[in-house]
């Protein structure tokens, strides 16, 4: 097992590139299940969620070539397979998204239940109601959703939960009913752009469907739909990871391959804790004037502030003096990364699903241990910013959705590497009986405050 050793108190500042979205290219590789011929995405991310995902498309009749330039090639040779293993997707909850493909196109679907998970209660209740209203026989049957349908029809269906929408059963859901006969009505489908992203391969690929972007839907089934080439559009949570990286060590940043029209929640909060962003054509450009001040923000479904922002906005928040208040809506339990932070000399206080976040003028490098995939990368940036050594263990849950996070923060300046997790590899300063010197490695702003700009 790998972690990251980070000596915090580097100043960020260059130029970097964000990668193709993971929670684009995910729905989209299982989405080329439905089609004929061969699918090209372009931009997938290299990540381990990219390639257990593709070692079930294996297992379900698919060939998954990767060429150069985040190139992934997908072409089903073979339709007979409709069992999604335990063992693959327990390890990564998008697997589930190959249900409603397999169920469209192959008329049967056999697939594992996804399982526990550190963020909190992942149902699939909706995925199940959507693809019910449109006709198909569901049972649970030792631990797998078993679901047969003849041919799909269009109906009116309201998609919403106790906690909005959900992303990846509107996902489930749109592809089952591109294929489905007749026109279904989706009323309270998820908003975001990675559901667009999946609704423009699908209509490339042939579908009809319209209002992407919208909560409401309409979808005019096909007969058949065809392997085309799309390109992934960049990965909104990374980007704000490595605005926050900037932000956090005070630097100076400029993000490429960004959409910051995905972003605008982030902007705005970032904007009014005074971090100056300055927008380009598809870039932009972070750098902090002034003393930060802190904010109330609340996760919620697209455009509010992402849930996978919530972790790496809770670090930066606890360096910035004052109170803030940051609230969980999406998943009310997604706090794992507080207890760590605190160890960091943090202070948060939990409430519900709201951490009250009291800003300290310096955190304190420590072992600290990542619990899930988001919360990894803020501890990262909690170290980045710390004085003394920090070591984060587990990152294999960063690896999940992070493509060389740390040789991203290494071009801008960061002092991080990726060593065993060995005792001989934690630096002295955080062997038992070691303390680290009290001196503050405080980020003074560069230049006067008051020149924030969002455009
Ligand atoms: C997707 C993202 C994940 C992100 C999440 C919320 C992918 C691969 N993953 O996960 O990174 O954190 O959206 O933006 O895209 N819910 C139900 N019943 C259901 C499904 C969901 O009640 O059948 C609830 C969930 O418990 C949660 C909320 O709805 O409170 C949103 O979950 P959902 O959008 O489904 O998350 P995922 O699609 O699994």
């Amino acid at each position: 097992m790998d972690m990251f050793v980070i000596q915090g108190g580097k100043r960020l500042s260059g130029r970097v590139a964000v990668g193709g979205a993971k929670n684009s290219a995910l729905p989209l590789m299982a989405a080329a299940l439905a089609a004929e011929g061969e699918t090209v995405l372009r931009g997938v991310p290299r990540l381990v969620d990219v390639d257990t995902l593709s070692a079930l498309l294996e297992s379900l009749g698919a060939r998954v070539t990767r060429g150069g330039g985040g190139e992934l090639s997908i072409s089903v040779f073979n339709e007979r397979p409709y069992i999604a293993d335990y063992e693959l997707v327990r390890r990564m909850r998008a697997g589930f998204c190959v249900l409603g493909p397999l169920l469209a196109k192959r008329g049967k679907a056999c697939v594992s239940l996804p399982g526990g998970c550190n963020i909190g209660d992942r149902p699939i209740d909706l995925h199940l109601k959507g693809l019910r209203a449109l006709g198909a026989d569901i049972r649970i049957e030792r631990g797998y959703v078993v679901a047969r349908a003849s041919r799909l029809r269009g109906t009116h269906l309201y998609l919403g939960g106790p906690f909005g929408s959900t992303v990846t059963g509107t996902c489930n859901v749109m592809v089952a009913a591109a294929l489905a006969e007749g026109i279904t009505t989706i009323e309270a489908g998820a908003c975001e752009p990675e559901v667009v992203d999946l609704g423009n391969l699908l209509n490339a690929m042939g579908a009809r469907i319209t209002g992407l972007g919208t909560p409401t839907l309409r979808i005019d089934g096909v007969e058949r739909l065809f392997g085309v080439e799309h390109s992934v559009i960049p990965d909104r949570i990374e980007a704000a990871t490595l605005m926050m990286a900037a932000a956090i060590t005070r630097g100076n940043v400029t993000l490429t391959n960004v959409c910051p029209d995905h972003m605008t929640s982030v902007l705005d909060t970032l904007n009014e804790m005074g971090v100056r962003i300055v927008l380009g054509d598809r870039s932009l450009e972070v750098s902090i004037e002034g003393p930060l001040r802190p904010v109330e923000c609340v996760a919620l479904p697209y455009p509010a502030i992402p849930t996978d922002v919530q972790a790496q906005l809770t670090a930066l928040l606890a360096t910035v003096p004052g109170m803030s208040i940051v609230t969980d809506k999406v998943f009310p339990d997604r706090f794992l990364h507080a207890p760590e932070l605190v160890r960091m000399g943090a202070r948060i206080r939990r409430e519900g699903n709201s951490a009250i976040v009291s800003g300290v003028d310096r955190l304190s490098g420590a072992c600290v241990m990542a619990s899930d995939l988001r919360a990894s990368a803020a501890l990262v940036l909690s170290g980045l910013a710390a004085h003394g050594p920090t070591v984060v263990r587990r990152i294999y849950h960063l690896d999940r959705g992070y493509e060389h996070l740390e040789l991203k923060l290494r071009q801008l300046g960061a002092d991080i590497s990726r060593v065993r997790d060995e005792p001989a590899n934690v630096p002295e300063a955080l062997q038992v009986g070691q303390h680290a010197p009290v001196a503050p490695p405080h980020f003074e702003p560069t230049v006067k405050p008051n020149r924030n700009r969002l455009r």
